[in-house]
Protein backbone atom coordinates (compact mmCIF):
# COMPACT_ATOMS: atom_id res chain seq x y z
CA UNK A 1 0.00 0.00 0.00
CA UNK A 2 1.22 3.62 -0.82
CA UNK A 3 2.07 5.70 2.15
CA UNK A 4 -0.57 8.14 2.92
CA UNK A 5 -0.23 11.32 0.82
CA UNK A 6 0.96 14.25 3.33
CA UNK A 7 -1.46 16.62 4.56
CA UNK A 8 -1.33 20.50 3.95
CA UNK A 9 1.66 21.91 5.58
CA UNK A 10 0.66 23.41 9.17
CA UNK A 11 0.90 27.70 8.55
CA UNK A 12 4.00 29.66 9.90
CA UNK A 13 3.78 32.62 11.28
CA UNK A 14 6.47 35.60 11.66
CA UNK A 15 6.81 38.66 13.44
CA UNK A 16 9.55 40.88 12.07
CA UNK A 17 10.28 43.62 14.72
CA UNK A 18 11.01 47.30 13.29
CA UNK A 19 13.87 47.35 14.43
CA UNK A 20 15.51 44.92 12.18
CA UNK A 21 14.38 45.94 9.17
CA UNK A 22 15.98 49.93 9.41
CA UNK A 23 19.18 49.84 11.18
CA UNK A 24 20.82 52.18 8.76
CA UNK A 25 23.14 49.28 8.16
CA UNK A 26 23.02 47.81 4.36
CA UNK A 27 19.11 47.87 4.52
CA UNK A 28 18.15 47.54 1.04
CA UNK A 29 20.51 44.31 0.85
CA UNK A 30 19.02 42.52 4.12
CA UNK A 31 15.49 43.41 2.51
CA UNK A 32 16.25 41.90 -1.04
CA UNK A 33 17.82 38.83 0.79
CA UNK A 34 14.74 39.10 3.02
CA UNK A 35 11.80 38.98 0.76
CA UNK A 36 13.78 36.18 -1.42
CA UNK A 37 13.96 34.27 1.54
CA UNK A 38 9.96 34.99 2.70
CA UNK A 39 9.22 33.81 -1.29
CA UNK A 40 11.08 30.83 -0.92
CA UNK A 41 9.32 29.68 2.44
CA UNK A 42 5.86 30.85 1.63
CA UNK A 43 5.51 28.56 -1.41
CA UNK A 44 6.92 25.68 0.86
CA UNK A 45 3.81 26.20 3.63
CA UNK A 46 1.13 29.60 3.86
CA UNK A 47 3.04 31.85 6.03
CA UNK A 48 1.88 35.51 7.51
CA UNK A 49 4.40 38.26 8.31
CA UNK A 50 3.96 40.84 10.60
CA UNK A 51 6.03 43.75 9.91
CA UNK A 52 6.95 46.41 12.92
CA UNK A 53 7.54 50.22 12.75
CA UNK A 54 11.05 50.18 15.03
CA UNK A 55 12.51 53.36 15.73
CA UNK A 56 10.91 55.35 12.67
CA UNK A 57 7.69 54.65 14.65
CA UNK A 58 9.11 55.78 18.04
CA UNK A 59 10.12 58.84 16.28
CA UNK A 60 6.96 60.30 14.81
CA UNK A 61 5.26 59.07 18.21
CA UNK A 62 7.43 60.60 20.16
CA UNK A 63 6.66 64.10 17.90
CA UNK A 64 2.92 63.57 18.44
CA UNK A 65 3.46 63.15 22.61
CA UNK A 66 5.51 66.77 22.54
CA UNK A 67 2.32 67.53 20.65
CA UNK A 68 -0.34 66.37 23.05
CA UNK A 69 -1.75 63.50 20.73
CA UNK A 70 -3.61 61.28 23.04
CA UNK A 71 -2.26 57.59 23.18
CA UNK A 72 -4.77 56.52 20.43
CA UNK A 73 -3.73 58.86 18.46
CA UNK A 74 -0.18 58.14 18.84
CA UNK A 75 -1.19 54.14 18.51
CA UNK A 76 -2.65 55.32 14.67
CA UNK A 77 0.47 56.42 14.09
CA UNK A 78 2.47 53.37 14.91
CA UNK A 79 -0.29 51.37 13.18
CA UNK A 80 0.03 53.82 9.60
CA UNK A 81 4.51 53.22 10.26
CA UNK A 82 4.44 49.59 10.49
CA UNK A 83 2.02 49.48 7.41
CA UNK A 84 4.78 51.68 5.08
CA UNK A 85 7.27 48.70 6.17
CA UNK A 86 4.35 45.88 4.87
CA UNK A 87 4.40 47.83 1.82
CA UNK A 88 8.04 48.15 0.91
CA UNK A 89 8.10 44.50 2.09
CA UNK A 90 5.38 42.95 -0.02
CA UNK A 91 6.46 45.09 -3.00
CA UNK A 92 9.76 43.35 -3.28
CA UNK A 93 8.40 40.06 -2.98
CA UNK A 94 5.71 40.68 -5.61
CA UNK A 95 2.72 38.42 -6.45
CA UNK A 96 1.26 36.53 -5.01
CA UNK A 97 1.86 38.52 -2.06
CA UNK A 98 -0.63 41.23 -1.52
CA UNK A 99 0.53 44.47 -2.62
CA UNK A 100 -1.96 46.56 -0.15
CA UNK A 101 -1.48 44.81 3.35
CA UNK A 102 -4.38 43.53 5.28
CA UNK A 103 -5.83 45.96 7.87
CA UNK A 104 -7.49 43.43 10.21
CA UNK A 105 -6.83 39.88 11.53
CA UNK A 106 -9.70 38.30 9.55
CA UNK A 107 -8.66 39.98 6.18
CA UNK A 108 -4.92 38.26 6.57
CA UNK A 109 -6.49 35.30 7.33
CA UNK A 110 -8.80 35.45 4.11
CA UNK A 111 -6.25 36.49 2.27
CA UNK A 112 -3.61 33.25 2.89
CA UNK A 113 -6.32 31.09 1.53
CA UNK A 114 -5.16 32.26 -1.74
CA UNK A 115 -1.83 34.06 -0.96
CA UNK A 116 1.70 33.40 0.93
CA UNK A 117 3.20 35.27 1.84
CA UNK A 118 0.67 37.56 3.34
CA UNK A 119 2.35 40.81 5.08
CA UNK A 120 0.51 42.63 7.30
CA UNK A 121 1.30 45.75 9.72
CA UNK A 122 -0.53 47.03 12.58
CA UNK A 123 -4.15 46.67 12.97
CA UNK A 124 -5.97 48.69 15.94
CA UNK A 125 -4.72 50.52 18.85
CA UNK A 126 -3.41 49.04 22.50
CA UNK A 127 -1.18 46.15 21.17
CA UNK A 128 1.94 45.60 19.26
CA UNK A 129 2.27 43.95 15.19
CA UNK A 130 3.65 40.94 17.90
CA UNK A 131 -0.08 40.47 19.19
CA UNK A 132 -1.19 40.92 15.70
CA UNK A 133 1.35 38.24 14.89
CA UNK A 134 -0.27 35.81 17.58
CA UNK A 135 -3.83 36.69 17.11
CA UNK A 136 -3.23 35.31 13.23
CA UNK A 137 -1.32 32.46 14.61
CA UNK A 138 -4.12 31.28 17.05
CA UNK A 139 -6.56 32.02 13.80
CA UNK A 140 -5.03 29.80 11.13
CA UNK A 141 -3.50 27.26 14.53
CA UNK A 142 0.02 27.89 13.72
CA UNK A 143 2.97 25.70 13.71
CA UNK A 144 5.03 27.92 15.66
CA UNK A 145 5.24 31.58 15.50
CA UNK A 146 9.13 33.11 15.19
CA UNK A 147 9.69 36.56 16.27
CA UNK A 148 12.77 37.91 14.42
CA UNK A 149 14.75 40.66 16.37
CA UNK A 150 17.29 42.37 16.85
CA UNK A 151 19.09 39.81 20.11
CA UNK A 152 19.68 36.25 19.51
CA UNK A 153 16.99 34.89 21.96
CA UNK A 154 15.95 35.76 25.44
CA UNK A 155 18.91 36.26 27.89
CA UNK A 156 18.55 36.40 31.78
CA UNK A 157 19.68 39.72 31.53
CA UNK A 158 19.85 42.69 29.23
CA UNK A 159 22.82 41.34 26.60
CA UNK A 160 23.32 44.75 25.39
CA UNK A 161 24.49 46.31 28.66
CA UNK A 162 25.47 42.92 30.39
CA UNK A 163 27.85 41.23 27.94
CA UNK A 164 28.16 38.10 30.20
CA UNK A 165 24.63 37.44 30.47
CA UNK A 166 23.35 33.72 29.88
CA UNK A 167 20.87 32.75 26.67
CA UNK A 168 18.10 30.78 27.55
CA UNK A 169 17.42 28.18 25.06
CA UNK A 170 13.96 26.76 25.96
CA UNK A 171 11.77 28.30 28.82
CA UNK A 172 7.94 27.50 29.93
CA UNK A 173 5.00 30.08 29.34
CA UNK A 174 4.86 31.14 33.25
CA UNK A 175 8.68 32.01 32.99
CA UNK A 176 8.05 34.20 29.89
CA UNK A 177 4.69 35.73 30.61
CA UNK A 178 6.68 36.71 33.97
CA UNK A 179 9.40 38.35 31.78
CA UNK A 180 7.00 40.04 29.83
CA UNK A 181 4.66 41.56 32.68
CA UNK A 182 7.62 42.88 34.12
CA UNK A 183 9.04 44.65 31.23
CA UNK A 184 6.11 46.02 29.50
CA UNK A 185 4.89 49.18 29.89
CA UNK A 186 0.95 49.59 27.64
CA UNK A 187 1.92 53.08 26.95
CA UNK A 188 2.27 53.45 22.51
CA UNK A 189 5.96 52.67 21.48
CA UNK A 190 6.62 50.88 24.22
CA UNK A 191 7.58 46.89 24.34
CA UNK A 192 9.95 44.69 25.98
CA UNK A 193 10.91 41.24 23.98
CA UNK A 194 7.24 40.70 23.13
CA UNK A 195 3.82 42.15 23.75
CA UNK A 196 1.83 40.97 26.55
CA UNK A 197 -1.41 40.23 24.12
CA UNK A 198 0.93 38.24 22.10
CA UNK A 199 2.34 35.97 24.89
CA UNK A 200 -1.01 35.12 26.78
CA UNK A 201 -2.79 34.30 23.20
CA UNK A 202 0.05 32.09 22.33
CA UNK A 203 0.06 30.47 25.29
CA UNK A 204 -3.32 29.76 25.50
CA UNK A 205 -3.55 28.47 22.01
CA UNK A 206 -0.76 25.98 22.67
CA UNK A 207 1.45 27.67 19.85
CA UNK A 208 5.44 27.74 20.26
CA UNK A 209 7.30 31.19 20.20
CA UNK A 210 10.91 31.02 18.48
CA UNK A 211 13.08 34.17 18.94
CA UNK A 212 15.71 34.29 16.98
CA UNK A 213 17.97 37.42 15.56
CA UNK A 214 16.56 39.08 12.23
CA UNK A 215 19.36 39.65 10.77
CA UNK A 216 21.30 36.04 10.74
CA UNK A 217 18.49 34.84 7.75
CA UNK A 218 19.86 31.09 7.36
CA UNK A 219 19.02 30.96 11.38
CA UNK A 220 15.62 32.74 10.60
CA UNK A 221 15.15 30.32 7.60
CA UNK A 222 15.86 27.46 9.71
CA UNK A 223 13.56 28.68 12.38
CA UNK A 224 10.43 29.21 10.05
CA UNK A 225 11.21 25.93 8.64
CA UNK A 226 11.25 23.41 12.30
CA UNK A 227 14.62 23.13 11.95
CA UNK A 228 17.29 23.49 14.30
CA UNK A 229 17.74 26.70 15.18
CA UNK A 230 19.96 28.90 17.46
CA UNK A 231 18.01 30.94 20.20
CA UNK A 232 14.90 30.73 22.13
CA UNK A 233 12.08 28.55 22.22
CA UNK A 234 9.42 29.35 24.39
CA UNK A 235 6.76 26.63 25.08
CA UNK A 236 6.21 22.92 25.65
CA UNK A 237 9.69 21.30 24.48
CA UNK A 238 9.81 20.40 20.72
CA UNK A 239 12.19 18.27 18.65
CA UNK A 240 16.04 18.63 20.20
CA UNK A 241 17.20 21.58 18.62
CA UNK A 242 13.77 22.50 16.73
P1 LIG B 1 5.41 47.82 16.69
O1 LIG B 1 4.72 46.56 16.41
O2 LIG B 1 6.57 48.20 15.85
O3 LIG B 1 5.82 47.86 18.23
O4 LIG B 1 4.35 48.99 16.64
P2 LIG B 1 7.25 47.92 18.90
O5 LIG B 1 7.06 47.40 20.26
O6 LIG B 1 7.78 49.31 18.79
O7 LIG B 1 8.11 46.84 18.15
P3 LIG B 1 9.46 46.92 17.27
O8 LIG B 1 10.48 47.71 18.03
O9 LIG B 1 9.10 47.51 15.94
O10 LIG B 1 9.80 45.47 17.18
C1 LIG B 1 4.70 50.35 16.87
C2 LIG B 1 3.62 51.03 17.65
O11 LIG B 1 2.42 51.11 16.85
C3 LIG B 1 1.25 50.93 17.64
C4 LIG B 1 1.77 50.81 19.10
O12 LIG B 1 1.82 52.11 19.66
C5 LIG B 1 3.19 50.27 18.91
O13 LIG B 1 4.01 50.56 20.02
N1 LIG B 1 0.47 49.72 17.19
C6 LIG B 1 1.06 48.80 16.37
C7 LIG B 1 -0.84 49.56 17.58
O14 LIG B 1 -1.40 50.37 18.33
N2 LIG B 1 -1.57 48.49 17.11
C8 LIG B 1 -1.00 47.55 16.29
O15 LIG B 1 -1.72 46.59 15.89
C9 LIG B 1 0.33 47.71 15.92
Amino acid sequence: MPPPAPGPAAPVVLSLGGSILLTGEDDAGYLASLADLLRRAGGRYPLVVTTGGGRTARQYIRLGRDLGLTEVELDELGIDLTRLHARLLAARVGAPSPARPPTTVADAVHELRHASPVILGGTEPGHTTDGVAALVAARVRAARLVNATDVDGVYEEDPRTRPNARRIDSMSWEQFGEMVRSGTSTDAGQNFLFDRLGAATLARAGIPLLVVHGRDLANLEAALDGRPFRGTRVGPPGPPGA
